[in-house]
C-alpha cells in the first residue's frame, strides 16, 4: 500500500494526527485537483458501490478509500462505528440524514454533495445517513475511515435498513 500518493499524503498526516481543521483543508485540496484518481476509479461495479483503498496507515486503524458509485447506486440506511469524513472527487452525491428515536428514523436533511465539496464529517458516531448516486454519470467520492483495513467491510457502517422511517 507505500507509498502513499503525494496528493494525498497532507490529507494522511492531518487524519493522523487527528488535526480536523487540517483535516477539512487537505481533503477539500484533495478533492479539487484529484491527482490521485486513476481511470478504473470511474469504472464501478454494477452489483455495488465499489470500494478502491488507497492507503493504509501501518500504525493504524486509519484508511483512506475512493468509493466509485454508478448512477442509481446507494449504501444501505447506516450509522458508523468508527470517525469518518469524506466528499466529492467527481459527479454528485445525494445524502439524506436521519435521526433515531423510539425505534423510529425521521429525515433531518438532504443535501447534494458537488465535486470539491465535503459531507458532514461524523467523528463520534452521531450521523445517521444514506448517500446515494442520483445523476447520470458515475459518482467518485473520497473517505477517510478510523477503521483498520481489515474490518473495512465490517467494522464501519451500524446498518438501519429494518428500521421505520416515520
Ligand atoms: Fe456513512
Amino acid at each position: 500500500m507505500n507509498p502513499i500518493h503525494p496528493a494525498l499524503a497532507p490529507l494522511a498526516a492531518a487524519a493522523i494526527g487527528k488535526k480536523w481543521a487540517e483535516v477539512d483543508k487537505a481533503l477539500a485540496a484533495a478533492l479539487r485537483r484529484p491527482a490521485w484518481l486513476r481511470p478504473e476509479h470511474r469504472i464501478g461495479d454494477p452489483a455495488g458501490y465499489m470500494r478502491h483503498l488507497l492507503f493504509v496507515d501501518a500504525a493504524g486503524p486509519f484508511v483512506i478509500t475512493a468509493i466509485t458509485w454508478l448512477p442509481g447506486q446507494r449504501s444501505l440506511l447506516h450509522g458508523h462505528q468508527v470517525w469518518c469524513a469524506f466528499g466529492v472527487a467527481e459527479g454528485e452525491l445525494t445524502e439524506e440524514q436521519f435521526v433515531g428515536a423510539d425505534g423510529v428514523l425521521r429525515q433531518t436533511k438532504s443535501s447534494v454533495v458537488r465535486a470539491g465539496e465535503l459531507a458532514d464529517r461524523d467523528l463520534h458516531g452521531k450521523i445517521i445517513h444514506r448517500v446515494a448516486n442520483r445523476g447520470s454519470r458515475p459518482l467518485v467520492s473520497l473517505h477517510l475511515y478510523g477503521v483498520a483495513p481489515d474490518r473495512l467491510t465490517t467494522g464501519i457502517n451500524r446498518i438501519y435498513e429494518s428500521v421505520k422511517e416515520g
